[in-house]
């Protein structure tokens, strides 16, 4: 790498080189910076700062392109489907055949929670966060297969294949059983089903009752799984690499990032866009409301599902989703009014200055609780779904760090602007 590029400090040079990405996207190598020159950089929550090297996603956030292993996201939406997008993104290449079926043999073998680990969810309330309960127990899953959760990258990673396959299978299961012990409904069993087929059976049959979801049900769901499976360094995977880097095993690196993804700022964002839309409807408001109190700059008044910390121009999920909120409700035979107060106040906010000066567009949180909701799925479990369709891109993250003979355990440093060194001070001598 040439270098391209250099630094003065009080009158000295430190040349660095430029790493160029396969999309031409540059970084300065400035690993030697602190060591060469006693300084750091300063970048609060790392927007210009790159913590690895990637070949999962592509994103372009100024051309609104997200790519995964170099598929745009609009084709796969039209032609895959989420288990082949999800082994796309782990494996690297879109699946033959045979790894298809053999992928989706070991999710169908691994779909089950067994008895024991059942009962973890007699400890919670009903009431509890469904995100609080589905960390707790996907960090359980290293306890109840200790023997793929060794904290050894070598010894883990000669599981990785079995373990991938358990986590998204399980976590799918999990997501369910919390719907479920949420309303204090008894758990169903797994049958050998297709993936979507399986999870909307473990939601919604009965003892009595089978439920079997029409294609345009399963369809809807495989698009809207796909639109979340993996986004790049976002919040939760950057919190997925940074406990993997520890050599903390699959499972419990991907419980930090069920934690990580359940604030509203991040997968929570869903949750908050209906509770939204709702209070709009319920208050037969036209949603200026929302709109005038997220101008004020408050962290807590912002416009939910719209922002993003890398798209100045419209995410793409949040087009193909927004797209197929109309077709899958007609498909459906359902309306829901809360898509005309969503595309009103889409409209509404890309007519105000302070979004468009801002470069503030929907993101993929904005219309994607319409289709949830459409499939029978509460608010409180949306964030929960979110989860459950980015398990490959963190699982695809995870083996990236922990396969990197080269890679570093993740230690950020700091600007520390606290008290001076200072005598202690005796009891009696304070206050
Ligand atoms: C996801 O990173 C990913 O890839 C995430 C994700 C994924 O797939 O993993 O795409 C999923 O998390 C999507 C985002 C979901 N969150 C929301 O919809 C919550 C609302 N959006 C925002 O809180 C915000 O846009 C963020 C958190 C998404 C991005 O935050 P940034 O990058 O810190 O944005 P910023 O603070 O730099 O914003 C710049 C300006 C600020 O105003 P000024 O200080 O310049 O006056 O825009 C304002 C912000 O106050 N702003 C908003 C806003 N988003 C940003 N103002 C009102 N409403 C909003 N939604």
């Amino acid at each position: 790498m040439p270098n391209d590029a250099s630094i003065k400090i009080d009158g000295k040079e430190y040349p660095y080189p430029v790493m160029i990405g396969s999309e031409g996207e540059k970084a300065i190598d400035v690993r030697n910076l602190r060591k060469d020159s006693g300084h750091i950089f300063y970048d609060q929550g790392y927007g210009n700062t790159g913590s690895c090297e990637s070949q999962v996603t592509f994103l372009d956030g100024d051309n609104g392109i997200l790519r995964h292993r170099g598929y745009p996201i609009d084709q796969l939406a039209k032609h895959s489907d989420y288990i082949e997008t999800a082994y796309l993104v782990i494996y690297g290449e879109l699946p033959t055949e045979a790894q298809r079926k053999k992928f989706g043999d070991l999710l169908r073998e691994n779909a089950h929670i067994e008895p024991q680990m059942q009962r973890l969810f007699e400890g919670y309330p009903k009431n509890t966060p469904p995100m609080v309960v589905l960390a707790s127990l996907v960090a359980s899953l290293a306890g109840y297969y200790p023997d793929l959760a060794t904290n050894n990258f070598e010894k883990d990673l000669q599981q990785f294949d079995l373990s991938a396959a358990m986590a998204i299978s399980k976590i799918r299961t999990l997501g369910a059983m919390v719907y479920r012990h949420g309303r204090g409904l008894p758990f169903m069993h797994p049958k050998a089903l297709p993936f979507c087929d399986n999870f909307l059976h473990l939601m919604f049959s009965e003892p009595y009752h089978d439920y079997v979801a029409i294609p345009e049900v399963t369809s809807a769901l495989n698009l809207i799984l796909l639109m979340h499976a993996d986004h790049e360094q976002n919040c939760s995977t950057s919190t997925v690499r940074m406990v993997g880097s520890s050599g903390a095993n699959l499972f419990t690196s991907l419980a930090a990032g069920i934690g990580a993804l359940s604030g509203p700022l991040h997968g929570g964002a869903n949750t908050a866009v209906m509770n939204m839309l709702q209070s709009i409807h319920d208050e037969n408001d036209d949603g200026t409301r929302f709109i005038e109190a997220a101008k004020g700059g408050s962290k807590s008044n912002r416009l939910m599902g719209f922002g993003h910390a890398v798209y100045r121009n419209f995410d793409p999920r949040a087009r193909v989703i927004g797209e197929a909120c109309s077709v899958v409700l007609k498909k459906l035979g359902k309306s829901d009014p809360l898509l005309d107060i969503a595309q009103n106040l889409e409209q509404a906010a890309l007519k105000d200055d302070y979004f468009v000066s801002r470069k503030l567009y929907p993101n993929v949180d904005f219309y994607s609780g319409i289709i949830f909701r459409a499939l029978g799925i509460p608010t409180n479990m949306f964030t929960v779904m979110f989860a459950i369709g980015r398990a490959p891109g963190w699982i695809a993250n995870w083996k990236e760090v922990a396969s990197n003979p080269k890679g570093r355990i993740y230690r950020p440093r700091q600007v520390y602007t606290g008290p001076v060194k200072r005598d202690y001070v005796p009891m009696a001598r304070r206050g």
